[in-house]
């Protein structure tokens, strides 16, 4: 048995819950490299994208598995290596023209006038980089024209988030067109371009005509070992401590995804800290999950109860939340079958047929129907998938040795 720690004294335990609070991020992109763990692969890809004249970008994958994250942090890097960076989102409302407008308006150019008179002073005058696009509508060749101004003085790198929120399928096609052309022209300008997808495909259907201008960087779930680089780091810099038993349940509970990890060593800290103790261990990490069921977000909870409802399909759901799922999230009926029974549940493959048919009917449907020759299935919503999980274990269904 561990020795027993002395319990905190008030000023110890107010300084370490400020720590915690700081040292998590359920609810937001990381911008800091602190707070960022794992993904030096893709880190990797970027900067080598970055260095090469005439290559650009697609970071893409499942929602809420870090692009904006691993986004934010290539950002800060190059920065720090004197590039010159932006970043910009896109949403439903975007067209080519104000993406642009937008990206550019995050970058000034400087330019320089001589002024009249005996000294022949200049005067350095600072003007958003947006203005060099004109009024009217943008075509291609504006942005690439602005882009070579902007660049006079150095490299650049801009990011384009949220990019499979850009409805407009023709803005897509520009967008393809100003990557060639920044490509053909070595204009010393880096697109990345940012968005949630299976393939890069979904995002720029042209992308043939730029493949070897756009470097795929795929982002797959977080490895366990990623996730628990995540818990440890988070929960030393609030100069705290979590036993390794403690830190593999929450990386088998987060499932691959980053805001569970932050979620649960989060609310598993502050469990500990209600005892006066600085040393996280499994108890607090089930108190975690409890709290965690409660501040899911409202979409999450919605769709679990909408799916839920009756009890056959309730094992169903929660043997789908179980079952081994590939780098985007899908798993196939056998693997589904191989689950049910541990959670109670009874079906033959026709019936469960059925049950995953009618789970993933309609437009507000908890599973998508897809992966390799349509044969699959999975969580429309990635953050769901842990959330049923949670729930049973918390309902008393789900059996600690029946995590992953
Ligand atoms: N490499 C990482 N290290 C630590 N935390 C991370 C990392 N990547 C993501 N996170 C955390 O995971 C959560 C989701 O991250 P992020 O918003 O970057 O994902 P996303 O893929 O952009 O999501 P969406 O598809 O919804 O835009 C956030 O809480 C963020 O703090
Ligand atoms: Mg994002």
């Amino acid at each position: 048995m561990p020795t027993q720690a002395r319990p905190l004294d008030e000023a110890e335990l107010l300084h370490r819950t400020a720590l915690l609070a700081q040292a998590f991020r359920p609810a937001a992109p990381v911008d800091r490299r602190g707070l960022f763990s794992g993904r030096g692969e893709q880190i990797g890809e970027l900067f080598s994208v970055a260095a090469q004249a005439g290559q650009h970008a697609v970071v893409y994958g499942e929602r809420g598995v870090g692009k904006t994250s691993l986004a934010a942090v290539v950002a800060e890097l190059l920065a720090g290596s004197k590039i010159l960076t932006a970043r910009t989102n896109c949403d439903a409302s975007d067209d080519f023209t104000t993406v642009w407008r937008k990206a550019l308006g995050e970058l000034v150019v400087h330019s320089t006038a001589q002024t009249v008179g005996f000294a022949g002073e200049t005067t350095r005058e600072i003007r958003p980089a947006s203005l060099l696009l004109g009024t009217g509508p943008v075509a291609p060749h504006d942005v690439v024209r602005a882009l070579e101004t902007v660049t006079h003085g150095g490299e650049l790198a801009l990011f384009v988030d949220e990019f499979d929120r850009l409805r407009d399928a023709e803005a897509r096609t520009l967008f393809a067109d100003v990557v060639k052309t920044l490509s053909d022209r070595l204009v010393r300008a880096t697109v990345v371009l940012v968005g949630v997808a299976d393939s890069v495909g979904d995002l720029i259907r042209e992308h043939r005509s730029v493949e070897r201008a756009l470097v795929q960087v795929r982002m797959p779930r977080m490895s366990r070992a990623e996730l628990a680089e995540i818990a440890t780091r988070g929960i030393a810099a609030a100069q705290m401590t979590i036993r390794p038993a403690a830190v593999d349940r929450v990386t088998a509970l987060s499932q691959g995804l980053p805001h569970y990890t932050h979620l649960l060593t989060q609310l598993a800290g502050q469990a500990a800290l209600a005892e006066r103790r600085a040393d996280v261990d499994v108890p607090d990490v089930e108190a975690a999950v409890e709290r965690a069921i409660e501040r899911a977000a409202h979409s999450v909870s919605e769709a679990y109860y909408r799916a839920a409802g009756e009890i056959r399909r309730r094992h169903v759901l929660l043997a789908c939340a179980l079952a081994d799922e590939d780098e985007f999230g899908f798993f196939s009926p056998a693997q589904v079958e191989a689950r049910v029974s541990r959670v109670g549940g009874r079906l033959d493959a026709e019936a469960l047929a059925g049950e995953l048919d009618a789970l993933a009917a309609g437009d507000e449907a908890v599973l998508q129907r897809g992966g390799p020759g349509g044969g699959r299935y999975r969580f429309a919503n990635p953050l769901v998938q842990p959330y049923v999980v949670m729930r049973g274990l918390a309902d008393g269904v789900v059996k600690t040795r029946d995590l992953r």
